[in-house]
Parts: structure tokens; sequence; C-alpha cells
């Protein structure tokens, strides 16, 4: 039976945010109600994707009929920028772009360019970088590099073609994603991460050619538990191969020692090969939540932010940025939202499972705000 087709913008009922009466100016450390600094946001520049991915979008779900945003919903490029500029005075030194597919937003090098101009209170500029499916990469890779683009991070989940293929579901040869990965070394848009979805029974098996293709390469490969994130995934916890299996598996046939964290609140559990052949990554969302110490937040393609992955409804920053909100109402207006956060889902579904309840809201779309 086809689902019935929620268009996206009517899936997080987001509040509006109106400009604040008292002020929270920025300290470059905004922390919320758990202690959490805000130092990292993610922007998604498009609902749009030219894969789909069952655990993302679902072709049943995202078909011909699916709204996506209008464009007059996007928020232009000097809209985001104005933001991430007031981010960034609030500690933010980190941005990435996600989507949806970052690459379909036209011209997406002239955002990059803006971006890069930002600097931190300090002075320094910040860590720009990008998740992409790697389609359009081997195109795009050296006008992002010349635009100011730090890094790239790639998601590939096999790599055999036939599972490829069936996994992103629109027939995607391999070739093309791995071309786009030459390309964005080439371009010198390193360290490269690829990140793999790893789902019980449908690829798996791709674990160790994976890991035998990247190591040695200075490619980063992060294995990522399939998560419950969305509505349409039809998610079940007995598809999520964790993380510590992983990790096992691979140890049999290259063995792995721990490594430190390299910067706090990181998403993934870093190790080494032994034998000196690099480092691999594991983001156990499901089995080992990461949310104590979570510095992420997520801003819409049409302006809404989101304290969490797993929120149902985000905070709409738009009727501030198109009204006459100066960019101090804005910072205090961002500050407040932050300081009132306390979400923590994938600890909680630890806790007590995972949140099926058909009257809870309806949670958002990972390719809406971005993984
Ligand atoms: P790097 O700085 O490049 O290491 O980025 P990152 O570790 O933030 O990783 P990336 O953006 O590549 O995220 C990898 C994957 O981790 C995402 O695609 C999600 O599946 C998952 N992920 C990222 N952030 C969160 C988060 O805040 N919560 C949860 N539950 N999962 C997340
Ligand atoms: N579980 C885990 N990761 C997901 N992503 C999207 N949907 C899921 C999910 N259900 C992540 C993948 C992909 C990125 C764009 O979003 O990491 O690489
Ligand atoms: Fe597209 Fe990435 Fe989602 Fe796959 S996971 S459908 S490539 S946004
Ligand atoms: Fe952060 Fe929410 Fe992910 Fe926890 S579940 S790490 S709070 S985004």
């Amino acid at each position: 039976m086809k689902k019935h087709v929620v268009p996206v913008s009517e899936i997080g009922r987001a509040r509006r945010v109106a400009a604040p009466e008292r002020a929270v100016p920025a300290t470059g450390v905004l922390l919320d109600r758990l202690s959490r600094p805000l130092t990292d946001l993610r922007i998604s520049v498009t609902d749009r994707c030219n894969f789909r991915c069952s655990y993302c979008m679902p072709k049943e779900v995202f078909d011909k009929d699916y709204q996506y945003l209008p464009h007059s919903a996007l928020l232009s490029f000097e809209e985001i920028t104005r933001l991430a500029r007031i981010f960034a005075t609030h500690g933010v030194h980190k941005i990435r772009l996600t989507g949806g597919e970052p690459l379909l937003r036209k011209n997406l090098e002239v955002l990059v360019e803006q971006l890069a101009a930002i600097r931190t209170p300090q002075g320094a500029p910040l860590d720009l970088t990008l998740t992409t499916n790697g389609s359009l990469l081997a195109r795009k890779a050296e006008a992002l590099k010349a635009a100011g683009l730090n890094r790239v991070t790639v998601s590939l989940d096999g790599l055999d073609d036939t599972v490829f293929r069936s996994m992103n579901d629109v027939d995607f040869p391999v070739a093309q994603v791995l071309a786009g990965i030459d390309a964005a070394h080439a371009a010198g848009l390193g360290p490269i991460k690829v990140n793999m979805v790893v789902k019980r029974g449908t690829n798996e098996q791709e674990i160790l050619p994976m890991v035998r293709r990247f190591r040695g390469t200075g490619v980063v490969l992060r294995f990522i538990e399939y998560m419950d994130v969305g509505a349409t995934n039809g998610w079940r916890m007995d598809e999520v191969l964790p993380s510590a299996e992983v990790v096992a598996r691979i140890a049999e046939e290259f063995p792995l020692a721990p490594l430190e964290a390299s910067a706090p609140g990181e998403t993934a559990q870093r190790w080494a090969y032994r034998d000196g052949g690099g480092e691999i990554g594991v983001i156990s969302s499901v089995t080992q939540a990461f949310c104590h110490d979570c510095s992420r937040a997520r801003l819409s393609t049409e302006g809404k932010l989101y304290l969490c992955l797993f929120a149902s409804s985000g905070h709409d920053l738009r009727p501030l940025l198109r009204g006459d909100a100066d960019d101090a109402q804005i910072t205090s207006a961002i500050g407040h939202i932050w300081q009132g956060r306390s979400d923590r889902y994938s600890e909680l579904r630890a806790l007590r499972g995972p949140d099926t309840d058909a009257a809870a809201p309806r949670r958002v779309e990972m390719s809406y705000i971005g993984g």
C-alpha cells in the first residue's frame, strides 16, 4: 500500500521564532541545559537527492508525487551566510554542508566561498566540510576546493556494483563514486572520510572488501549503525549490526588498537590498524549513544533550526531573516533556543527503547535536516 505523502514543510510543526526580549549576546561559548556547547552546525542546502537509499529516502515515499520544498522557501546563500556568521560568534567552528545531496544545489561553490570567508571570534577560519553521495564529485571537486572547501565525506555502502546499485535504488554504478573519491583526493579535499551505513543482511558482506580497498590510502573509513531516524525507513533493531561486531570482524583479519578521541563530542570511536595502515571509525548511535557531549545543531533548507537529529519540530528562523530583525536580535534568538536545549534522543532510546508510539509527533526526515 502506498503511504500517505506528507509534504516535508508540514512534518516539522516549527515554532516561529520571535525576536527575544532578553538579549543573549555572543560570548563564543553557548551552553545548553546539559552544559553542552554549540560548536558544530550542519546546514542542509537541498531536500532533494538523486539516490533513494532505503534507509533514508525509500522510493515508495519519495516518489514523483512527493512534494519537495519550492525554491522560494529555500534560504538564499546570503541568508545562510548571515546565519553562519552569527553562529560563529556563538562558538561554532565547524560547518558541514549536507542535503539531501548538497551538490544538487546550483552554484554551491558560491556559498562555499562565502562561508570560507567567515572567521571565529579568535580570527581562525572555520572547518568547512561537506557530506555527499559522491555521484557528482568528479565534476565538482576542483571548483569546491578552489572556493575554499577543506574536505569531504563520501557516503558509500559497498564496493560490489550489484549491492551498491540496489542500495542506492536508482541503479547508480559504484565506479562513478570511486572516481569522485579519487577526484576529491587529487583536488586536496582531505582527509577524506568514507561513511558506510551497515545493515545486517543487506551489505554486511561488504565490510571487509571496503576495509581492504581503503586501508593504507589515507581515506578514513567509518561504519555507521543503521538508525531509526525519520519516520519512513521501516527501521528494525534486528537489522542493526552493532559496531562491536564490525570491529571484531575487521580485527580478525587486521588487528586493531583503540585511539583517543580527536575532539570532544566526536561521533566516531576511532581504531588504528596495528600495522600502521591508517585508521577506521565506528559510529554507534544505537548501541552506544553519544548525546552526552553532542554539540551539533542542524539548519534545514528553509531555515528551521533543529536541536537533534531525532527532533520532530524545529525553530523557524526565516521570519527573523526576512523581517526586520538585526544581527543582535538573531544572535539572542539563537542563544535562547540553544540555552533551552535538553535533547538526547539516542540516550533515551537506549534506556527505554525506540520511540514507536504512533501518537508521538512525527520525526523529521534525515534528507530534510541532513546527516
Ligand atoms: P567529522 O568531523 O568529519 O568526523 O564529522 P562527523 O563525525 O560529524 O561525521 P559525519 O557528518 O560524517 O556523520 C556521520 C554519520 O554519523 C551521519 O551520517 C549520521 O549517520 C551520524 N551522526 C552524525 N551526527 C549525529 C548526531 O548528532 N546524532 C546521531 N545520532 N547520529 C549522528
Ligand atoms: N541510519 C544511519 N545513517 C543514515 N544516514 C541517512 N540515513 C541513515 C540511517 N537511517 C546517513 C548516512 C549517509 C548520510 C548522508 O546520512 O551516513 O552517509
Ligand atoms: Fe541521498 Fe544520502 Fe539519503 Fe542516500 S543517504 S538517499 S545519498 S541523502
Ligand atoms: Fe545529538 Fe540527538 Fe544525536 Fe543525541 S541523538 S547525539 S542529542 S543529535
